[in-house]
């Protein structure tokens, strides 16, 4: 049976898989049920939309390469945080510490980690929410606690990231100064924007006799 090996492996592979897959799903429903809820009793959607992701096997084996571990299944299970993904997009900033507190408070989720790029932002200007929790999903032998990255922004910094990433790419890291430096400073205009918009957000809401913080009082 000279390929016995393989198919286990490929067997272990897809059970793995399927576990990051059903755990996206039910982060995914988690967040959704958060955001209907509070547009239920807030009247506002703290959420613009989610996108969610399973890394592919190629970025996998390249990640795990690049960090120095052998591609295996147990490196990747061990070692990556990210396999699934799931990327949540606010309009405003403080809508992003509500949904960070409320993902954290579910009894099922445990937080392994956070990283605050918005109270510390990266050096190149990068600000996000980052959460690596782990969720159980419930197989037939119970309970398997599988690990999902969120990341946690405003519309105008995934904005800002997705044209980061994408010369971060095109220049393989190696960006020219003069476009690192613009970047930054479109990061910083982000931040002032985000600032500038949650303000007069806050102030209509003001002038509508809305206040966001508390529940519809009818
Ligand atoms: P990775 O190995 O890149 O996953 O980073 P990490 O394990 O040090 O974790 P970190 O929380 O810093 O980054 C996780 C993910 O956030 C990355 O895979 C990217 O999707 C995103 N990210 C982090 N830094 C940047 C950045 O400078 N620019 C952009 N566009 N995305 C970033
Ligand atoms: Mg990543």
């Amino acid at each position: 049976m000279a390929n016995a090996p393989k198919n286990n492996q490929i067997d272990q592979w897809r059970s793995i898989m399927f576990l990051y897959e059903s755990a996206l799903k039910e982060i995914n429903t988690k967040i959704e049920i958060i955001n209907n809820e509070f547009v239920q009793i807030n009247n506002y959607n703290p959420i613009e939309h989610v996108k969610s992701r399973l890394k592919t096997p190629e970025s996998i084996v390249k990640k795990l390469k690049r960090s120095g571990y052998e591609a295996t299944i147990d490196n990747m299970v061990d070692r990556l945080n990210d396999i699934a993904g799931i990327r949540v997009i606010c309009s405003f900033r403080p809508d992003i510490y509500l949904i960070a507190d409320m993902i954290s408070r579910q009894k099922d989720i445990t937080v392994l980690f956070v990283k605050d790029y918005i109270s510390n932002p990266k050096p190149n200007g990068y600000r996000s929410y980052h959460m690596v929790v782990t969720i159980p999903v419930y197989l037939s032998t119970g309970p398997v606690e599988t690990k999902v990255e969120i990341q946690i922004r405003t519309i105008a910094m995934d904005f800002w990231a997705s044209l980061e990433h994408k010369i971060y790419y095109k220049f393989e890291g190696d960006a020219p100064e003069n476009l690192q430096q613009e970047l930054k400073a479109c990061a910083d205009m982000v931040d002032m924007l985000d600032a500038k918009m949650f303000s007069l957000n806050e102030r209509i809401l003001l002038a509508s006799g809305q206040e966001r913080t508390k529940p519809d009082q009818e």
